[in-house]
């Protein structure tokens, strides 16, 4: 790269640091094959003094980059020009306070709040970062796209395609989406290929597939769609009145968020519009809990960008040598080989990170209480609730602290876990529906 510009990519190895122009289509450095972060020249950026001028905006929401939950921020994703951005209305959520799920996981009233992500257009927190990743697509000129998925973000994947008049291919394990979204991805138009494999072997595929035929990549390893994540962390604030909580709490699969929500904290640390970096929880399923195991067993740390990778190639050679596929319930964080790995190992680092397993038994009780108390999610993103008791019962996170938990999906996108949870007695908040004659009387005394 000749001279600086407001906004470059750069390679997270610190060994490495290769910067490349904005206009280059790349998800990973060709020097060392590491990450690449979107940076910015703050200096050149006029950024807001105070975070709160950003509700300014809500007064000229109808242009729609003021009234998009992700570009009413957009001096904090400053790499294209306006005329790029393309929007569909993502980013407006709502943050819960939950006082019924606070005392299920015995905290104090007022403490809990559930940042509802199901609210986007495609029902999942992935708009936030297809804004930005499709923004990034039209100003290199992009006309096909692709993606792997575990359902989700091949539904927002779709979606902002079609809006946008690109071609679009999405990659998903065979048996292994739920039905809400794979409906989603065949509806918006999309090309739909199920691999017989699970996502690891898809996300594998799709790379290949992107370099011979020139596709534009939209996994999180694009590094602007990272960008439009870090919005949801600028609207929990918001939502709080521009106060950091204590604790963030997310699920983990292919780690994006928790790598987009380290970032955020950290620029805006480094920008003075925070004084303080809440801590992070990143939740997994115990059946896909690979970022749990390198990190509580194999003690696997950022450690300034020098990691460990004979950890995580031993780590990986074992899950080759066993044939390990991951399962879980929650279908969307059934992922062994999370791409953004170190990069959610530096959000750690920046955040006093802990990293959680929980079981699929706790998650789908996780899911019926916040559904029967709260707005509904899928499975993936009731991980966060189940980790938080454990958090609580180890004593890690305070009765009274404010916590932020992530739900990342509507509760609409697998209706096949509600549903057999509810019919076949499954746990604890079972609600299974009543058989009854059609009959008035027999009705009527089934009525309680
Ligand atoms: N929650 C939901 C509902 C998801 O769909 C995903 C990821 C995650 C959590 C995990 O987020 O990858 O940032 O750690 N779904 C991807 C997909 C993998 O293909 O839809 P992450």
């Amino acid at each position: 790269m000749s001279e600086k510009q407001i906004s470059y990519q750069k390679c997270i190895n610190p060994d490495c640091g290769a910067e490349f122009d904005n206009g280059q289509t790349l998800f990973k450095c060709p020097k060392c094959d590491e990450l690449l972060d979107a940076r910015y020249d703050w200096n050149k950026i006029e950024v807001p003094s105070k975070l709160s001028d950003f509700a300014k905006r809500w007064a000229t929401r109808n242009n729609r980059l003021d009234f998009s939950g992700v570009w009413r921020f957009r001096e904090l994703l400053n790499f294209c020009d306006d005329k790029y951005k393309v929007s569909i209305g993502e980013g407006q959520t709502i943050l819960q306070k939950n006082d019924s799920v606070a005392k299920y996981v015995n905290m104090k009233p007022g403490c809990l709040f559930l940042e509802y992500e199901g609210l986007n257009p495609s029902g999942s927190f992935k708009d936030n970062g297809m804004t930005a990743a499709f923004s990034h697509a039209v100003m290199v000129g992009a006309t096909s796209c692709a993606c792997a998925s575990t359902g989700n973000t091949s539904a927002a994947v779709a979606l902002y395609a079609q809006s946008c008049g690109l071609k679009c291919t999405v990659f998903i394990g065979s048996g292994r989406i739920a039905f809400g979204k794979l409906s989603q991805a065949m509806d918006y138009g999309a090309q739909t290929i199920q691999i017989r494999g699970d996502f690891d072997d898809c996300m594998r595929q799709v790379q290949n597939v992107c370099i011979e035929l020139g596709l534009y990549l939209l996994n999180s390893l694009n590094p602007f769609r990272l960008e439009g994540q870090k919005t949801i962390m600028y609207r929990i604030m918001e939502a709080l009145g521009w106060e950091v909580p204590d604790w963030i709490v997310v699920p983990g699969g292919n780690l994006g968020n928790s790598s987009a929500f380290g970032k955020a904290f950290s620029e805006l640390k480094e920008l003075g519009l925070i004084n303080k970096i809440p801590r992070l929880a990143i939740i997994n399923a115990t059946g896909a809990d690979t970022l749990t195991d390198l990190v509580n067993n194999k003690k696997l740390t950022w450690n300034n960008g020098n990691v460990d990778q004979k950890i995580i190639d031993d780590f990986y050679a074992d899950l080759t040598a066993r044939n390990f596929s991951p399962h879980t319930c929650a279908s969307a964080i059934e992922i062994s080989r999370p791409v953004n790995l170190k990069k959610c190992l530096r959000a750690i680092e920046v955040c006093k990170g802990v990293v959680r397993a929980v079981t699929d038994e706790e998650i789908l009780d996780a899911k019926a209480l916040i559904g029967k108390h709260g707005l509904g999610c899928e499975p993936a993103s009731a991980a966060t609730i189940a980790g938080l008791k454990h958090l609580r019962e180890e004593g890690i996170i305070g009765d009274s602290e404010r916590v932020a938990c992530v739900l990342t999906g509507h509760v609409l996108k697998d209706p096949d876990k509600t549903v057999n949870y509810h019919k076949n007695n499954d746990g604890i908040f079972s609600n299974p529906p009543i058989e009854a004659p059609n009959d008035l009387d027999a009705i009527i005394k089934l009525i309680k």
